[in-house]
């Protein structure tokens, strides 16, 4: 197992992805374009919660639930830039939390029943074997924790493309069970790192979080905001954007299906 490709990828991209989005600290985002924590209220209250974020990227979500009266919030990602984003992004609010480095699939730095939450958004996609990350995240819970995730939906991975460029032939086949390779470009359409990541099918995502010891409460398909409540909304309602225009065409497909999937799980011990 070695994500080390995508480690150096996030440290090459993280500059210009933390300059290309705005990605709100007064509400927890989930996808792009679309409906916030305070929208959807699926973690709720955390106060007085010890929380984990996997997979935290810049930090935000931490900083937020730190912000909601978190009791303790720990950030975990594998990539060096991004920590430090988060941690120069997490002392210039004045807000307290704590940034680690691991691979999520093995956080043996962290002890088993710390956490009463973990949340990880927008970071299972690149794992290579879910599983491991379910099971971590199973151990470092206590009983009766939750773990909230958001990932890339099943049905935007197969037809999301092909409805965004208007081509059948982009459609992608359910049953594939390979790892994608996969450019990240600028707005030149240049190439600024090469990620690889898993369309995880809908029957892993659930019989993973199962098999883990996991009990599913509840699951999201959020549909995203249309073209006239982007033009006008807050930041605050619509946490995750480009600091750029819109690419429409995934404003638009994402009226038509979910682009990502949210899961609530209550641990079982
Ligand atoms: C798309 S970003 C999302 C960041 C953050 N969750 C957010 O929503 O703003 C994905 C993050 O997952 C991290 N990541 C990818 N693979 C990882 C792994 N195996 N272990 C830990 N972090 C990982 C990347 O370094 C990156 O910061």
């Amino acid at each position: 197992m070695s994500n080390k490709r995508n480690e150096e990828s996030w440290n090459k991209l993280s500059d210009h992805y933390q300059a290309a989005q705005i990605i709100s600290l007064e509400n927890v985002h989930y996808n792009p374009y679309g409906p916030g924590e305070r929208e959807l209220g699926i973690i709720g209250d955390v106060k007085g919660l010890d929380i984990l974020e996997v997979g935290c990227g810049g930090g935000q979500n931490s900083i937020v639930l730190a912000k909601w009266g978190a009791k303790s919030v720990v950030g975990l990602d594998q990539s060096e830039k991004q920590l430090e984003y988060a941690r120069r992004l997490a002392e210039s609010v004045n807000v307290d939390v704590q940034f680690v480095k691991s691979d999520m699939e093995d956080i043996s730095i962290l002890g088993d029943a710390t956490f009463d939450l973990i949340v990880s958004m927008h970071a299972m996609n690149y794992a290579s074997d879910i599983q491991s990350v379910f099971n971590e995240c199973a151990r470092l819970l206590r009983v009766d924790g939750r773990f909230v995730t958001c990932m890339n939906h099943p049905i935007w991975l197969v037809f999301g493309e092909a409805m965004e460029m208007n081509d059948l032939s982009k459609i992608v086949n359910y049953f594939r069970n390979e790892r994608e390779i996969w450019d990240w470009t600028d707005y030149n359409g240049d190439s600024i790192a090469t990620f690889e990541s898993t369309g995880w099918r809908l029957a892993q995502i659930i019989n993973g979080l199962i098999i883990a010891g996991f009990r599913i409460e509840g699951i999201f398909e959020p549909k995203g905001y249309t073209r006239e409540e982007i033009e006008t909304l807050p930041t605050e309602s619509m946490p995750y954007r480009e600091s750029k225009d819109p690419y429409y065409p995934f404003v638009d497909t994402n009226q038509i299906f979910p682009n990502s999937i949210i899961v609530s799980a209550r641990i079982e011990k």
